[in-house]
């Protein structure tokens, strides 16, 4: 069968590929431990599901805005503020089915023929196929394991050329947690604006940072690139969200004005009742979050702790951003790609290392349990 030439460039996305193996598996009984999608284990916070029992009982089920509901805009906005201390109006701001459906439009709406990208790798397959999906050339530069795998500014500036368009940087980094120091950013970014080159931050693990560094990537980009630069963020890893599919990019109203199109045209609006959850989480407490994060760190550590006594493993816990190690540990090789790189299956930032009933994981008491004890304790700011 002849199909068009860009399905030939891609393939199934294989952190969907071993989800999708894990499951059948699953359904099968096997004992399976799934390291492929990020996908937290815990159920989304009771406020939130709530606020979607409300938006049905309400008949808010419409269709919205194509870019999403001003309110939700808002709250996407006010979080930005509030976290990162950066303004985004709404006419910068549009909500799509997830963070992918954000990071897509942003590459359709950017790049094209002819134009370089860079992204880095060990990295999320997406971002590379993404790439290719708008007919240009990705361009990975490689991160290390004895540099605790960080995304260092002389790695990407090496790797630009007179063609280079985009930069592509998602930190904290999937598979492998880590972070581009704001310092490395600024260097990037300032580079990027005198060569006039977007950067395009993905941020869809960024509550889910263990240690206490520095690390307000928006910040830093509004400071040296606010009109070259777009933000692409998510509720999936952050709120536990990741079935509702809510995600949103940040930007010179222009391109969002582009990706509005783009999404007019493919999906429309975010489902009307993620919406209203998605603003719920966003608006409401935060607490929800700091509380899978400590249950993320606890079990990273005993999984660390665990692995280290494993002779026949080498485990290398995460410097943190900011950490350089001598310059002889600092390699930069770079690699116009082709082919997408291989799957990973890491535990990833945001992702439980377990999705199965095992010792380590609040799961083996239920689901609901985990927020029933939390309301226990001290009634839960999540309810
Ligand atoms: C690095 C990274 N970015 C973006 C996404 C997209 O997440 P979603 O579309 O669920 O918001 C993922 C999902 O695994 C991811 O790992």
């Amino acid at each position: 069968m002849q199909l068009a030439d860009r399905t030939q460039r891609i393939g199934v996305s294989p952190t969907m590929k071993v989800a999708a193996d894990a499951m059948r598996l699953k359904a099968q009984g096997v004992d399976v431990v799934d390291l492929g999608a990020g996908e937290p284990d815990f159920p989304t916070p009771p406020h939130v599901s709530a606020a979607a029992h409300r938006a049905i009982e309400d008949n808010f089920t419409k269709y919205t805005a194509n870019s999403g509901t001003d309110d939700l805009k808002r709250a996407i906005g006010q979080r930005y503020r509030t976290d990162y201390g950066v303004e985004y109006t709404p006419a910068e701001t549009i909500v799509t089915a997830g963070g992918k459906q954000a990071l897509f439009n942003v590459a359709l709406a950017l790049f094209g023929s002819g134009d370089e990208v860079i992204t880095h790798a060990p990295g999320w397959p997406t971002l590379v196929e993404q790439i290719k999906l708008a007919d240009a050339t990705p361009v990975i530069v490689r991160t290390h394991v004895d540099d605790g795998f960080a995304l260092r500014a002389e790695t990407i500036l090496a790797a630009f050329t007179p063609r280079t368009r985009g930069v592509i940087i998602n930190s904290p980094a999937n598979p492998t947690g880590a972070l581009i120091a704001e310092a490395d950013l600024a260097a990037v970014a300032e580079e990027a604006a005198r060569r006039g080159v977007w950067v395009l931050l993905d941020l869809c693990y960024e509550r889910l940072i263990y240690d206490p560094v520095p690390h307000n990537l928006p910040g830093v980009l509004v400071r040296h690139l606010r009109d070259r630069s777009v933000l692409c963020g998510s509720a999936s890893k952050t709120y536990a969200m990741t079935g509702w599919r809510c995600g949103w990019a940040l930007g010179p109203a222009e391109v969002i004005g582009a990706c509005n199109a783009l999404q007019s045209h493919s999906t429309s609006n975010a489902a009307s009742i993620t919406q209203k959850a998605a603003e719920a989480a966003l608006r409401g407490p935060q607490d929800c979050v700091t509380a899978m994060l400590d249950e993320y760190r606890r079990r990273r550590d005993q999984l660390v702790e665990w692995l280290s006594v494993e002779p026949r493993m080498t485990v290398h816990k995460r410097p943190t951003a900011s950490a350089r190690p001598p310059s002889s540990h600092r390699r930069c090789s770079t690699r116009r790609a082709s082919r997408s790189p291989p799957a990973r299956r890491s535990t990833r930032p945001g992702s439980c290392a377990c999705r199965t009933r095992r010792p380590w994981s609040s799961s083996a008491r239920g689901p609901r349990a985990f927020w029933n004890s939390r309301a226990g304790a001290r009634r839960s700011a999540c309810e």
